[in-house]
């Protein structure tokens, strides 16, 4: 269902495009290349969208029925099973990660841990792009959607990008899309990063 949806959403590639632009030029100051996760992955045509822009990107996903159609539709690009609330992975090992509509499937309690797990994953100076179903005007919590397949929440984007903030993400940038003709809810992406230590002058 999701596979071919980049291709009519300008503003979402707009800012997938910007935050692989950050991740290429922190990986060129570093002089190393920066992996990029993409956290409940789907079908991978995210992952698949941030090789041709240029990172080295790699899908995962909870499902496994998920990472069979991504390997088989995108042979060579890297995809694997797991659970993005905790990943085998060392701390600091990734340049960037994106969640693009797979946070709304973690039950709003777990979701300070889950950004504690991104703070954890990404370098100082990483970048997360997160993408979410928005909740309605004037709501200030997390709001009950009855997904098509599984339970999951619309947020507030103000209170993703506090909870972000309990983290240690800094918001750069924040979008509210309204619906295109094949949705029903408005959409937030919202940039953070994780601050790299500034040197003090002695
Ligand atoms: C609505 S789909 C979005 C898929 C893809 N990111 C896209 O935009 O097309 C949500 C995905 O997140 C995955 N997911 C949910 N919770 C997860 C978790 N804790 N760890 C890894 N993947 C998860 C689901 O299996 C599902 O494939």
């Amino acid at each position: 269902m999701f596979s071919g949806e980049l291709a009519r959403r300008p503003l979402d590639r707009a800012l997938l495009g910007a935050f692989a632009e950050l991740v290429r030029s922190q990986a060129a100051a570093a002089g190393a290349p920066a992996a990029v996760a993409d956290l409940g992955c789907g079908p991978g045509h995210i992952t698949a969208h941030l090789h041709d822009l240029g990172v080295e990107a790699f899908g995962v996903d909870l499902s496994p029925q998920m990472i069979a159609l991504a390997r088989r539709d995108r042979p060579g690009l890297r995809f694997e099973v797991g659970n993005m609330q905790g990943l085998a992975l060392a701390g600091g090992a990734l340049g960037g990660i994106v969640a693009w509509y797979s946070i709304i499937h973690t039950p709003p309690e777990r979701v300070p841990a889950l950004f504690a797990e991104f703070a954890r994953l990404l370098a100082p100076g990483g970048q997360l792009l997160l993408g979410f179903q928005a909740a309605d005007p004037g709501v200030g919590v997390p709001q009950w959607h009855p997904h098509l397949v599984t339970p999951s929440h619309r947020w507030p984007p103000e209170a993703i990008i506090a909870l972000l903030g309990r983290a240690g993400f800094v918001a750069s940038a924040r979008l509210l899309r309204d619906p295109d003709a094949t949705e029903r809810l408005p959409s937030a992406v919202l940039l953070a990063h994780r601050p790299a230590p500034t040197a003090v002058p002695t």
